[in-house]
């Protein structure tokens, strides 16, 4: 079955020369099972007639936010699409887009549009290199737009260079590819803990470390992404989570709450990714009031916390994958191969520490991965959200 079969796909079409490769596009995306509403905007249908688009799609173009007896209900669009793509995507639409601006039914779908979205620009070649474009884009692509790469060539007015739309073979491979990613954990149910823990000492105070939770929630959302069901138990985090209908969101603080929270659903689960940076030790009585300020020294008595990869190393069937995490300040490699084995997990990934941008708190990472058979990949600093995209892959290879 083709990877586009049943998916809601919004077609945005703006007027340019290129318009008539979107025909090209559209009947692909039908003929490989897609539902298409294409909008146009009003300068799209001077270059190509939308009673083309509209046999082509089966269903009739929308134009306008409202016509006489109908309201295209945008926020409806926005929600019912698996993706929105425009080809070819103008410097002018590119520019509201970047901008919030909301004149046509087109600019209000974006605004409104859960889903992902593809641009795949045309323009003469001064248009694309203008800075005000490459900064259009380059902001459109730090909110998660992707920009399909123009192609260089003749253009329409006669120069030659950069902004030719993309070839419709090229612009279908990309969506072909975009769907089969999107469903390549369907059906795995994944485990995620992430956050650091706190270990209460008294009402007021706690043992904790510095982990952020911002590692384990990118590596959530790839996985949601992928089209798993994702039950993420996190510890004390400021990280935004995001909503989504195969997230089971579970908040805790001690590590014994997170190891009953394991506990309570391991069996069920296909996937681990132990991602949290689990208190070691705990007081080992809390006290019921806040201790007082009294004698010079204070001791504390701590005592371990459960292992929780531990125990879903030793409890895990086969089928079970269970990834862990090291952060090491010496002997990095030998420490973390001895616990990928002690733990029983079938990979590990090794933070770096003492290196600027990287590690708790910050938004990038630098890893290497160890796995059961031996293997070892040392990945560049990348973004965490790149990161975790590196760790989901290698655990879909193991
Ligand atoms: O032994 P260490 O704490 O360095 O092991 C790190 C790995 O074990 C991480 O994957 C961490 O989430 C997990 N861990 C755990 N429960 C603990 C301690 C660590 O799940 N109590």
């Amino acid at each position: 079955m083709s990877a586009l079969s049943q998916k809601k796909i919004v077609l945005g079409i703006c007027g340019s020369i290129a318009a008539y490769k979107s025909l090209l596009i559209l009947r692909q995306l039908v003929k490989s099972g897609a539902e298409v509403e294409v909008i146009m905007t009003e300068a799209a249908a001077d270059f190509v007639g939308p009673l083309s688009y509209s046999t082509l799609s089966g269903k009739p173009v929308l134009t306008h936010i409202h016509s006489e007896s109908d309201w295209n209900n945008h926020v409806h669009l926005g929600l019912w699409a698996d993706l929105l793509i425009v080809a070819p995507a103008t410097a002018q639409t590119i520019a509201k887009f970047a901008n919030g601006m909301v004149d046509n039914l087109l600019t209000a779908v974006f605004l409104s549009a859960r889903c992902p979205v593809m641009i795949a620009p045309a323009m003469d070649v001064d248009m694309w290199y203008h800075a005000a474009t490459q900064r259009n884009i380059k902001f459109l692509e730090s909110i998660g737009v992707r920009i399909i790469p123009v192609e260089e060539g003749l253009l329409a007015s006669g120069l030659s260079g950069a902004g030719r739309l993309a070839e419709p073979e090229n612009i279908l491979n990309l969506v072909h590819s975009f769907f089969q990613v999107q469903q390549s954990m369907n059906g795995r149910k994944v485990l995620i803990t992430a956050g650091p823990t706190q270990e209460p000492i008294d009402p007021v105070r706690f043992i904790s470390n510095y982990s952020s939770g911002k590692m384990g929630v990118r590596i959530a959302e790839i996985c949601l992404e992928r089209g798993a069901e994702v039950h993420l138990i996190l510890g004390p985090s400021n990280e935004n989570i995001p909503v989504h209908k195969h997230l089971n969101l579970m908040r805790v603080k001690t590590a014994e709450e997170m190891f009953d929270a394991v506990k309570s659903m391991y069996m069920d689960m296909t996937d681990f990714i132990l991602a949290a940076a689990v208190a070691d030790y705990r007081p080992l009585d809390s006290s019921a009031q806040k201790i007082k300020k009294t004698d010079e020294l204070l001791q504390l008595t701590l005592t371990k916390t459960p292992d929780i990869a531990m125990f879903v190393g030793a409890h895990k069937s086969p089928n079970q994958k269970l990834v862990g995490f090291a952060l090491e300040t010496n002997d990095f490699l030998a420490n973390a191969r001895a616990k990928l084995h002690k733990k029983n997990m079938d990979m590990i990934v090794l933070n770096s520490t003492g290196e600027q941008g990287v590690g708790f708190g910050y938004d990038t990472n630098r890893i290497e991965i160890l796995d059961q058979k031996g293997g070892h990949v040392i990945f560049d600093k990348k973004s965490k959200k790149e990161v975790a995209a590196d760790i989901v892959n290698a655990l879909l290879l193991l």
